[in-house]
Formats: C-alpha cells, sequence, structure tokens
C-alpha cells in the first residue's frame, strides 16, 4: 500500500509508471521520434501521437508491474507545466481513468517531479537541498526546503539550457534534439579549442540568448574563411560550447550554494543527462565539501517515474484533486 498508477504527457515522450510502497516497479517510456523530421517538437503532433501510445503503455506499465487495474489506490498527472495539447491527454485519460475506477487523482507539477527524482533511489538528498534543474524548457536554482516547499531562487531570463544544446546542435547541422549529440562528439573534443562568452548576469539568474548568438556568429566568420569548419572542427566546437555551458551552470551553482550555506546539491531535468555536466560536479564535490546527487539516467529526460514517486508523497499526505481539474500550460510551484 500504496500503489499509484502515473501518467507523463507534457511534452514528446508519453509515459507511465508505477510505484508500489514508494518503489518504483514499471516505468514505460513511448519516445515520439516523428519530431526528427521537423528539427523540433510540433505540438499537435505530439499530442496525436501521445492518443496513440497513451493505452498501449498504460497497458505495457500495468502488466510489467504485475498489477491488475483493481489493486490500483490512486492516479496520478502531470498538469503542467507544458504542452496544453499533449497534457490534455495525459490530464483526460487520468481523470477518465480514475473516474471508471473510484480512484483519487492527484495532480502532479512536472519541474517538482523532476526534483523528487531523487527520493526515487538512494542515496537520497537531506533537506534543505538546492537543486540545479537544467531541461529543454526551464533552467532554474531551487531551494527544497521538503518535498512540496521549493522555491526558485535563480531561474533564466530567456532560453534554458537544453535549448541552448538543442540551438547550438542545429546551427551544426545536427538533427533535433541536439542535446545528447552534442555530449557524444564532445568526448572525442577539446572542451578548451574554442573560448566563448560567459553571459554576465546579476545574481543567481542565468541568460543563454546571448550566448546562443555569439556561437552562431562564431560559426558564421569561421565559415566564411572556411566552408568544411564544422564539419573539420565538429567535436572540438561541440566539446567547447558543453564546456562553456557546464561552466555557467555550476558557477551560479557555486555561487548559490556559498550564498545559502548549503552542501547538499543535485541536478535534475534532461540536460543532468549530460556527462560533461554529471562528470564536472563529481570531480569539483570534494574541493567544495559537497554532497552532490545525480539522477539515474533513466530519471534525468521526461518519464513518469518522477511523477509516480511525487504522487507517491502527496499521496501520503491526502493531498488530491477533483474531476474539475485541467492543465496548465505555464504552473508555478
Ligand atoms: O527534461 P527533458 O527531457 O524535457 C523537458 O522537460 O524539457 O529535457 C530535454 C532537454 C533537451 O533540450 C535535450 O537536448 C536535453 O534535455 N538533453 C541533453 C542531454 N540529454 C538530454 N543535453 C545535453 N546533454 C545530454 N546528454
Ligand atoms: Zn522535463
Amino acid at each position: 500500500m500504496p500503489i499509484i498508477l502515473a501518467i507523463e504527457s507534457s511534452c514528446d515522450e508519453t509515459s507511465v509508471a508505477v510505484c508500489n510502497n514508494g518503489k518504483i516497479t514499471a516505468n514505460v517510456i513511448a519516445n515520439q521520434t516523428i519530431h526528427e523530421n521537423y528539427g523540433g517538437v510540433i505540438p499537435e503532433l505530439a499530442s496525436r501521437v501521445h492518443q496513440q501510445n497513451i493505452v498501449p503503455a498504460v497497458q505495457q506499465a500495468l502488466s510489467i508491474a504485475k498489477v491488475n487495474k483493481n489493486e490500483l489506490n490512486g492516479v496520478a498527472f502531470t498538469q503542467g507545466p507544458g504542452l496544453l495539447g499533449a497534457l490534455l491527454v495525459g490530464v483526460s485519460f487520468a481523470k477518465s481513468f480514475a473516474l471508471a475506477l473510484d480512484l483519487p487523482l492527484i495532480s502532479v507539477n512536472h519541474m517538482q517531479a523532476h526534483i523528487l527524482a531523487h527520493f526515487i533511489d538512494e542515496p537520497k538528498p537531506k533537506f534543505p537541498f538546492l537543486c540545479l534543474t537544467v531541461s529543454g524548457g526551464h533552467t532554474q536554482i531551487v531551494l527544497v526546503k521538503d518535498y512540496f516547499d521549493m522555491e526558485i531562487v535563480g531561474e533564466t531570463l530567456d532560453d534554458a539550457a537544453g535549448e541552448a544544446f538543442d540551438k547550438t546542435a542545429k546551427i551544426l547541422n545536427l538533427p533535433y534534439p541536439g542535446g545528447p549529440l552534442i555530449d557524444k562528439h564532445a568526448q572525442q573534443g577539446n572542451p578548451l579549442a574554442f573560448k566563448f562568452p560567459e553571459p554576465q548576469i546579476q545574481g543567481l539568474n542565468y541568460s543563454f540568448s546571448g550566448f546562443k548568438t555569439a556561437i552562431l556568429y562564431f560559426i558564421r566568420d569561421r565559415q566564411k574563411e572556411n566552408p568544411s569548419f564544422v564539419e573539420q572542427n565538429l567535436a572540438d566546437i561541440c566539446a567547447s560550447v558543453q564546456y562553456s555551458i557546464v561552466n555557467i551552470l555550476l558557477n551560479k551553482l557555486k555561487k548559490a550554494a556559498k550564498q545559502y550555506d548549503i552542501k547538499e546539491i543535485a541536478i535534475a531535468g534532461g540536460v543532468s543527462a549530460n556527462s560533461g555536466l554529471r562528470n564536472t560536479l563529481s570531480d569539483m564535490k570534494d574541493s567544495l565539501g559537497w554532497n552532490v546527487y545525480i539522477p539515474a539516467f533513466q530519471y534525468c529526460t521526461d518519464n513518469a517515474g518522477m511523477i509516480a514517486i511525487a504522487g507517491y508523497q502527496k499521496f501520503l499526505a491526502g493531498d488530491f484533486v477533483g474531476q474539475d481539474v485541467s492543465p496548465m500550460a505555464r504552473m508555478n510551484f
């Protein structure tokens, strides 16, 4: 007790998980490869593919978890933030399923769930901790005081870190989503080959739009001299871009850790799968005296396992919502 079914459909992954008494026993992720043809997520297509995937994904998750739907105690779902049409599919499914089986409904904030993914496996961070949440749509430094008591202490003023990776990949003619490909090429390159400017932003906030423009101009200028510049230097460009983004992210995280005098430090979200970020953080933790928490790969990018663990905590707290709930494209903590 309790057994929670969780649904995630905020962007281009249809994911369904089962949490059985705090343990994730299934985490099915149906990726939508169709968007690769368009160089980015097409919201209307994402909704349609969620519609096709959701029932098979639920059946598969229940089968992997060896759970009959009549044994479930609650249905958790991502209410937002995300693409409205994509969220609608998951929210509508969760509401119908809960209504049919007379189960309580649990609303989960996607960004909180990225952070709560740290409570799936050991070691778990101790409150209060700081979490750098870096995804395709968000870049936030969050002060986590309790499961659902979180405060954003720094965030991007424009593009997210994931967008900086994906837009650089686009400039380099790499397919969408480019973040993992930059990571892959970077592993063969020299991170100090090229230097990109660090944005000078006050306090704990970030900005990546100028950074992206700097890369665009850098590539354009080099290609004027040598049209094959990108092809000949791909690994070095990727390694240098990744090195710069990781430095920008970690410099502000260091500043936040100092300001709040906190040494429990976590990362979360799709970009926390980046090997440069993971390795640099692991390397610097001893000199800073930090306890560092890095999620398992399967819980970095969008997944319903994180929705299930957040749903489990809300179930224990008796925090439920009614059938009048609706998705929210923008959603605060
Ligand atoms: O959390 P997520 O799956 O979806 C959102 O909620 O946005 O994050 C997706 C983002 C994309 O921008 C993707 O390129 C980036 O995470 N990403 C990576 C890596 N894996 C995923 N960026 C850099 N290196 C990676 N290995
Ligand atoms: Zn996400």
